[in-house]
């Protein structure tokens, strides 16, 4: 990579990698061992409640059954969306993209703000993790035109009622709620440098609030170089296998990786800007689909691509990851779930990752320095005249 030495400054060109320019209290990636939330590998809770993850990363410690259960009862008490933020949203006009009425729906949001005192990050992170699954939930059925959200039952749980108010059609409740649990708890949170949370965390050190902080922080994961690569990767596997049809061997896939690379062509779904193994999170993931929809010709596709994929990009000494990241298989898993709809795919991750965004803002705006928070980011471009 090349790098540009101004007053020994080395990061310009390198979207400042490494860098460190703050503190995470909530995940953080290692490079070979990939994310932990606080001291447990991502791996080890997958199979762990939504609800007891958040608790876990909200507190650093894993909530006993009364913890659990108080924890539970709380979001319940706040997960009403009022009647006016939901009409709102469905009359946001269905042609933007998925992620821009994200983007407003949760400005829209900031209409229920109760607090208004200097609590009021902590008391509206935690309503918008509570409402959001109302808000997304009515934002998809609007944007599919699939008929009104059914009435909100937040005491099926908290991905239970995500899933019983999607308006899909031909939905199988119990696989779907499955795998968007997994999606989910997957999603929450990747260290404090990822593009999303990083933007969510500098709009507030202005002092903005928690609904236009997530909101820029939407706008920045809509793009394809982040949470936008899943629609990206499953549309480029959907054309392999338009190309490919039934012969789908190790042979044929790396036939074609190499005639697309050899076209100038892209390869999706594989690198990492930290990570320099599979992402974590994308072996589970693979586990998943290989173990429930291994019928299924988009996951046959998806694991013949990540060894053959793995194998080409490793003979270019250049790249330093040659390993699928989680963007080759979340589209894939969900679309094998009964949820095909790609333009979603980055809503679904941004409802999850508003989350670790909103835990991540209540460290830097409450507890920080002492509690006098982390000030207004301010960092220093360098002048440099166009003659
Ligand atoms: C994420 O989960 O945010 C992505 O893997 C991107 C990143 O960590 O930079």
């Amino acid at each position: 990579m090349q790098s540009h030495q101004v007053d020994g400054v080395e990061t310009i060109e390198t979207g400042l990698r490494g860098v460190p320019v703050g503190y995470c209290t909530t995940s953080r990636v290692d490079p070979v061992k990939g994310l932990f939330y606080h001291l447990h590998p991502i791996h080890e809770l997958a199979e762990w409640e939504p609800e007891a993850v958040i608790e876990y990363l909200f507190k650093g410690k894993e909530p006993d059954a009364a913890e659990l259960l108080a924890f539970k009862n709380d979001l319940i008490r706040r997960s009403r969306n009022s009647p006016d933020v939901l009409k709102q949203i469905t009359k946001f006009d269905r042609r933007l993209d998925s992620m821009t009425l994200f983007s407003m729906a949760l400005l829209a949001m900031e209409m229920d703000q109760v607090e208004k005192g200097p609590d009021k990050y902590r008391e509206d992170a935690l309503n918008i993790i509570a409402r959001l699954p109302e808000v997304v939930a009515t934002l998809i059925n609007h944007q599919l035109n699939s008929g009104p959200t059914p009435a909100s039952k937040p005491e099926l749980g908290y991905m239970e009622n995500f899933v019983h108010m999607l308006n899909i059609p031909n939905k199988n409740t119990e696989q779907l709620t499955h795998v968007m649990k997994l999606f989910n708890i997957m999603h929450y949170d990747h260290g404090g440098g990822n593009l999303s949370t990083f933007v969510g965390k500098c709009t507030s050190s202005g002092l903005a609030s928690c609904f236009q902080s997530l909101s820029s922080a939407m706008n920045a994961l809509a793009g394809p170089l982040h949470g936008g690569a899943n629609r990206d990767c499953l549309a480029f596997l959907q054309s392999l296998l338009d190309v490919l049809g039934d012969d789908l061997s190790e042979a044929s896939v790396e036939k074609e990786i190499r005639r697309i690379l050899s076209e100038g062509g892209k390869i999706y779904g594989f690198g990492h800007a930290v990570l320099r193994v599979e992402d974590p999170r994308a072996t589970v993931f693979f586990d998943y689909a290989k173990k429930h929809f291994s019928e299924n010709a988009l996951v046959k596709l998806a694991l013949i691509f990540r060894e053959a994929g793995h194998r080409v990009l490793a003979e270019n000494e250049k790249i330093q990851n040659p390993n699928c990241n989680v963007d080759a298989i979340s589209g894939t898993m969900l679309t094998a779930a009964g949820f095909p709809f790609a333009q979603f795919f980055t809503v679904l991750f941004g409802l999850a990752r508003c989350v670790g965004i909103l835990m991540q803002i209540i460290y830097e705006r409450l507890e920080a320095r002492g509690g006098k928070g982390t000030p207004i980011m301010r960092p220093k471009y360098i002048y440099k005249g166009r003659s």
